[in-house]
């Protein structure tokens, strides 16, 4: 069974359709990205996943349950979705980490809020979490001291600190400097080669081939064309998707 399927997935905002009838299916421990020009519909489709945004209609499923299912109303109600909310984990472009506190403190925070660990076993996997992303001593430091590469690889140890099913990114390292992008991407992909499940909106094309196993290619608001990073950058079907690949 597929760990996420969408079907029929469609947002508008006023009246311009930002989604149009997405459909796609991805199965546990792949890397699917997403690629496509600004404004092409990248974030709103994740944002619909982590129900930031109410699609108008479609079904999105993870490992066979229904999470949302625009003919059926009690799937659209408010009181399961911090619930449901719990299948994904989001990393975004600012990794808006809480300066208050120290790395290890930021990704200890949700579980904790979560109560359903022990301080131990919290603090245990936090610590894990931070070897994962190379930076076991810099624990104790709180965000202003760490670089950007630094924040947003602690951000994304939060993320995966609820053990979510599916861990999303937008362009996250759209927000660096060229020098610190390459740390982030060497931990997705570390993450990757994990057989971690992660949606990736990335304009970072060598990388997208490099660790997806599937690649959608989104213009206005539709998959245009989805497969494996050989095909959709070596032979690409849609005309669109050359002059995309291309221009790159
Ligand atoms: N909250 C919103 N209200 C109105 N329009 C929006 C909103 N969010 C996004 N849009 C529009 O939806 C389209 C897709 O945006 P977005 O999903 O952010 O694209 P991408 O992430 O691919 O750049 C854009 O035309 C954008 O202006
Ligand atoms: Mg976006």
């Amino acid at each position: 069974m597929s760990i996420l399927e969408v079907k029929n997935l469609s947002k508008k905002f006023e009246n311009t359709e930002v989604l149009n009838d997405i459909n796609f299916t991805m199965e546990e421990g792949e890397t699917v990205s997403i690629i496509g020009s600004s404004g092409s519909g990248k974030t709103t489709l994740l944002r619909c996943l982590n129900f930031l945004e109410t699609p108008d209609t479609g079904i999105i499923s993870v490992k066979g349950d229904v999470l949302l299912d625009s003919d059926d109303p009690s799937t659209l109600s408010e009181n399961n979705i911090r619930h449901k909310r719990q299948h994904f984990g989001l990393v975004f472009q600012q990794f808006n980490l809480f300066p208050q506190y120290t790395a290890l403190e930021n990704i200890m925070l949700a579980p904790r809020l979560k109560g359903e660990s022990s301080e131990a076993e919290i603090r245990e996997r936090a610590l894990k979490l931070l070897d994962l992303m190379g930076l076991s001593d810099r624990s104790e430091n709180y965000p202003h001291q760490l670089s950007g590469g630094q924040q947003q690889r602690v951000a994304i140890a939060r993320a995966l600190a609820l053990q979510p099913d599916i861990l999303c990114f937008d362009e996250p390292t759209s927000a660096l400097d060229p020098e610190l992008t390459g740390e982030v991407l060497k931990v997705i992909k570390r993450l990757a080669m994990k057989k971690t499940t992660m949606i990736i909106v990335t304009h970072e094309m060598a990388f997208a081939r490099d660790v997806s196993d599937q690649i959608l290619f989104m213009d206005s608001g539709i998959i245009l064309e989805r497969g494996t990073p050989d095909k959709v950058f070596g032979n690409p079907e849609n005309e669109r998707t050359k002059q995309f690949v291309q221009a790159i």
